[in-house]
């Protein structure tokens, strides 16, 4: 007995057809007009859109930042992710300084395995590039694991030099691999942030000064060279502005492999946000950092004409109001990675937070919440705001992640052979985003009292229903690892 979804919409990044929709297993197994629904189970979806599950290439769920650790783990974050309507994300292993691949890798499985609720994948984020490390390249594609990140910024924590990353890039190309960066000019930005707080400029507000939009677009278009020089293939991560975004549009012009994305909260924040009082701004404290109206407008624009390929979150939340109950004590004697299953058994108390940073705007863990949003508030400014199409919607966040990551056309789209990752879409349904209502484990949210209208009514994960309405159905261990496929297409 199949699933049979009848009457619905199916929207896909080429095509918005009325058709049904079965699903045998797993996958889906037939797209046709009138199927028979003899044996099956119905689901009438009269009025709605089926759409690809979302995919979202970039999250930090559980990532040790600083003093603290970012909120959301494989367990939370995925229920949060899957309201939201996205059904696969790549979170980011991280190798640290004297460590292998391997061991940086490590900690994601442990993270991830028997506690992941939706389908996941890792990007391998490389530090500390070492000849035995390089050599260890290769090995990753055993794994599934197609795409290096590397920085470009956090001088003292993640930065590598322009040789090492050139030379990343070479070892890359060789394998069919894809190098993703972070790029601001860390060198820079390390003189002007401490000369920001010698001055008593110590206010969240600062925190923008500090990593203006040269730095970004310095640094994006050095890493586009390299990419030219080298042939490897290129994704720069959440691009924010007018002189990054140029550099990009300027390489694909010139017929060099590069790509980038930017992040749902740069559409719809400014730095004046840092500006807010009674340190409000630290909420919104992320980097590269919230930019103006214009750098809007140059984001719209690079997505509609294909200049950005992707809308991904960076989500990594941290609580506004932590460091609750005798954390230090316990802190002390587990490492971070603990502190989520700590956490849930023990709700009155909360690891640090953004309040990390009150006095110094340095000290503020970087990221914001928003794995549950982006679909939701990218529909209702994109798609009812007249700016993107529906399909160019599904394009973005649930296509091109596939093709750009190598998991197409297992993910990312809705046809035969296909996981049944499933959106029933409701274009009529009206809600409003808040942190009262939200799944993140996170104290706020970066659009409260937004009012939307459209959202997942029901979604499914490889045929399985693991949303229905504001029940969640999912299973923590569901969650399966995708093993990507290199050599993905330049879009
Ligand atoms: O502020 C951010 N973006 N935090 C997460 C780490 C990163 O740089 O992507
Ligand atoms: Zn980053
Ligand atoms: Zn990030």
């Amino acid at each position: 007995m199949g699933i049979l979804f009848q009457g619905g919409t199916i929207i896909t990044a080429t095509e918005t057809v009325q058709a049904d929709l079965l699903v045998e297993g797993e996958t889906i197994a037939l797209i046709g007009q009138n199927l028979n629904s003899e044996g099956h189970e119905t689901v009438d979806c009269t009025g709605k859109y089926l759409m690809p599950g979302g995919i979202d290439v970039h999250t930090h769920l559980d990532l040790p930042f600083g003093a603290t650790s970012s909120n959301d783990d494989f367990d939370i974050g995925h229920m949060a992710a899957a309201f939201g309507g996205t059904t696969t994300h790549i979170d980011f292993a991280t190798q640290r300084h004297g460590e292998t691949l391997a061991q940086g890798l490590e900690k994601w499985w442990r993270k991830s395995e028997g506690i992941a609720q939706i389908d996941y994948s890792f990007h391998m984020q490389m530090t500390d590039p070492r000849d035995d490390v390089l050599d260890e390249i290769p090995s990753l594609l055993d794994e599934g694991i197609t795409t290096l990140k590397l920085f470009l910024a956090y001088k003292t924590m993640y930065q590598i030099s322009d040789g090492e990353f050139f030379r990343v890039m070479q070892r890359a190309a060789e394998h069919g691999m894809m190098v993703m960066v972070h790029a601001e000019n860390g060198d820079i930005e390390d003189i002007l942030r401490p000369t920001l707080i010698a001055q008593g400029k110590t206010e969240p507000y600062w925190h923008a000064h500090s990593r203006p939009p040269e730095i970004e677009g310095e640094a994006t278009n050095r890493a586009i060279m390299m990419a030219a020089l080298s042939g490897c293939p290129l994704y720069v991560v959440h691009m924010t502005c007018q002189q990054s975004v140029e550099a990009l549009r300027r390489g694909r012009t010139q017929g060099y492999p590069v790509m980038g994305e930017t992040c749902t909260q740069y559409f719809f924040l400014t730095a004046e946000h840092l500006g807010l009082p009674d340190f409000e701004g630290a909420k919104y404290v992320c980097s590269p950092p919230l930019r103006t109206e214009d750098d809007q407008e140059t984001l719209w624009q690079a997505i509609q004409d294909g200049t950005l390929q992707v809308v991904s979150t960076d989500h990594c939340d941290f609580w506004f109001e932590g460091g609750r109950g005798p954390w230090q004590a316990w802190a002390q004697s587990h490492p971070k990675g603990d502190w989520a299953a700590y956490e849930r058994q023990n709700p009155n108390y909360r690891r640090p937070g953004k309040e990390l940073g009150r006095h110094r705007f340095d000290k503020i863990p970087n990221g914001l919440p928003g794995i549950e949003d982006r679909m939701l508030v990218m529909w209702e400014a994109g798609v009812n705001g007249k700016r993107i199409s529906p399909m160019k919607f599904v394009e973005l966040h649930c296509t091109n992640p596939a093709k750009i990551f190598g998991m197409y056309p297992r993910k990312g789209t809705l046809m035969p052979g296909a996981d049944a990752d499933i959106l029933v879409w409701d274009p009529e349904a009206e809600h409003v985003r808040s942190a009262a209502t939200h799944h993140m484990r996170c104290d706020y949210n970066v659009y409260e009292g937004m009012r939307c209208r459209g959202k997942p009514v029901q979604v499914y994960l490889r045929g399985r229903k693991i949303v229905d309405g504001d029940r969640w159905l999912g299973e923590n261990g569901y969650g399966q690892f995708i093993k990507r496929q290199p050599n993905a297409p330049i879009l």
